[in-house]
């Protein structure tokens, strides 16, 4: 099983991917956590994008692509692999098809901006394990803090409103294109185009997750 999952900023995609990857016992391969934590390290690699991530831009297309062949390339990716915010523009989607990377399916899911301003403003993270939480729709036990742990949960820097806008309009302008493209490629016929499928991402996690499943198991 190879997946994308595809959707704007809140969508709901990297709670999805961890459901996903552990139904399907497949890596995921969030391209925003491999980065975020690239940046909490102090890495070359963190110190190079941190401030693109801060601003709701993409990083470069050759950086990005570099980080997930050399991940898929790993014997554990071999089983399957779910692909949480990459591709992200055309470019991108043209280099897994160039590397002939075989992708099953391709799940876009979509909520409106509305709802997605308020999962993100509401989103709280625990940095050090990436667990996501939310004040009203994915509360922590005790307020501001992991379940786990009980350390102190932070808002991510690209969180905050201004940011958000860009990062939709980033997502409307380069990302949004890539349905099209997986559409068209569909429908040419070809063996190696994988199947596309658009979900509603809104209603419970578990709702979304039961559509999501519901529709790969249709194939
Ligand atoms: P990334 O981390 O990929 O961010 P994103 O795509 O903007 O997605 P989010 O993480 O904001 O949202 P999500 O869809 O995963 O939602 P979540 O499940 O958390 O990328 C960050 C940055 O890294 C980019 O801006 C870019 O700079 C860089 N980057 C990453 N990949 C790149 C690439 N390929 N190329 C170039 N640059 C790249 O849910 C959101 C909230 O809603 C949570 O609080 C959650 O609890 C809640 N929630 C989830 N589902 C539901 C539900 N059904 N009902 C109610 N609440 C829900």
């Amino acid at each position: 099983m190879r997946l994308i999952l595809l959707g704007p900023p809140g969508a709901g995609k990297g709670t999805q991917a961890g459901l996903l990857a552990a139904q399907y016992q497949i890596q995921k391969i969030a391209t925003g956590d491999m980065l975020r934590a690239a940046v909490q390290s102090g890495s070359a690699l963190g110190k190079e994008v941190e401030h693109i991530m801060q601003a709701g831009a993409l990083v470069p297309d050759d950086l990005i692509i570099r980080l997930v062949q050399d991940c898929i390339a790993q014997p554990d990716y071999q089983r399957g692999f779910l692909l949480d915010g990459f591709p992200r523009n055309i470019p991108q989607a043209q280099a897994l098809q160039a590397a002939k990377v075989q992708i099953d399916h391709v799940i876009e899911i979509s909520v409106d901006d509305d709802e997605l301003i308020e999962r993100i403003t509401g989103r709280r993270v625990h940095a050090p394990s990436g667990r996501v939480y939310h004040i009203h729709y994915n509360p922590p036990k005790e307020a501001d803090r992991d379940d786990i742990t009980c350390e102190p949960l932070v808002q991510r820097d690209d969180d905050k409103l201004e940011t958000v806008h860009k990062r939709l309009q980033v997502y409307r302008e380069q990302t949004a294109p890539l349905v099209d493209f997986y559409v068209q490629w569909a429908a040419q016929g070809d063996p190696l185009a994988p199947v596309f499928h658009s979900v509603d991402g809104t209603g419970s996690v578990a709702v979304v997750r039961d559509r999501i499943v519901a529709a790969l198991e249709a194939c």
